[in-house]
């Protein structure tokens, strides 16, 4: 009979552990097509305006359409997205705490030798009782990123930036540095 109880109650704990570790897992594959909805539509925009009237011209899409489509995929999701970095251009993309861990972590992981591209993170975190599904996906700098992030800034596209980000911490990065990530917060009960 101990037995019994002893292994019904073993099963239980398997069987809450695997239940919460896919809603993790879920989770988890929801935010990816998120942030890839995220990447396509920033994309599309950045080419178009690179293509219409150079990187001076596209400052504007990431200036207006990168807070515009992360407060539509926020309200479309019920989540809340944004990007953030650990050397911001925009002050109001910082990170918070957690934030700032996991990025700190992914410059660590890519120190060790890991691919950018696919890195991620995602953990179950409360705060203040409120619990949340926390999700990061590191930003990879690639090489049309330094014209506008990069060391070697052209003169009009600096002058732009340092009118509209006087505080801009966003410069100096070499192609393949992690220049951010993709940031998703949803509510969760569990
Ligand atoms: C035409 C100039 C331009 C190009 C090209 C550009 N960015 Fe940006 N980037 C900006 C501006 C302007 C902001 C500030 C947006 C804001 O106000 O939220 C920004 C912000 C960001 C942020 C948010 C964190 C922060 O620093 O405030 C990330 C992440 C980012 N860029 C990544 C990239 C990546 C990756 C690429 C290449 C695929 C890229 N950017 C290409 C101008 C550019």
């Amino acid at each position: 009979m101990k037995k019994l109880i002893a292994s019904t109650i073993l099963s239980l704990i398997f069987a809450s552990t695997s239940h919460a570790d896919t809603d993790l897992k879920q989770h988890a594959q929801k935010s990816k097509m998120v942030v890839k909805e995220f990447m396509t539509q920033l994309k599309g925009e950045l080419q178009t305006a690179m293509k219409a009237g150079g990187p001076v011209n596209a400052i504007n899409v990431c200036n207006e359409k990168a807070p515009a489509i992360a407060k539509n995929l926020s309200e479309k999701h019920g989540w809340k997205v944004a990007r953030t970095s650990l050397k911001t251009r925009n002050s109001s993309n910082a990170p918070d705490a957690w934030e700032t861990k996991v990025l700190n972590d992914f410059e660590t992981r890519k120190a060790k030798g890991e691919d950018v591209k696919p890195m991620a993170y995602f953990e179950a975190v409360e705060n203040n009782g409120k619990k949340s599904f926390r999700f990061m996906k590191a930003i990879p700098t690639g090489e049309v990123c330094l014209k506008c992030h990069g060391e070697n800034i052209a003169t009009p596209i600096k002058a732009k930036l340092q009118a509209l980000y006087p505080d801009d911490k966003a410069t100096g990065f070499k192609l393949g540095d992690i220049r951010g990530a993709f940031t998703i917060t949803q509510p969760i009960k569990f």
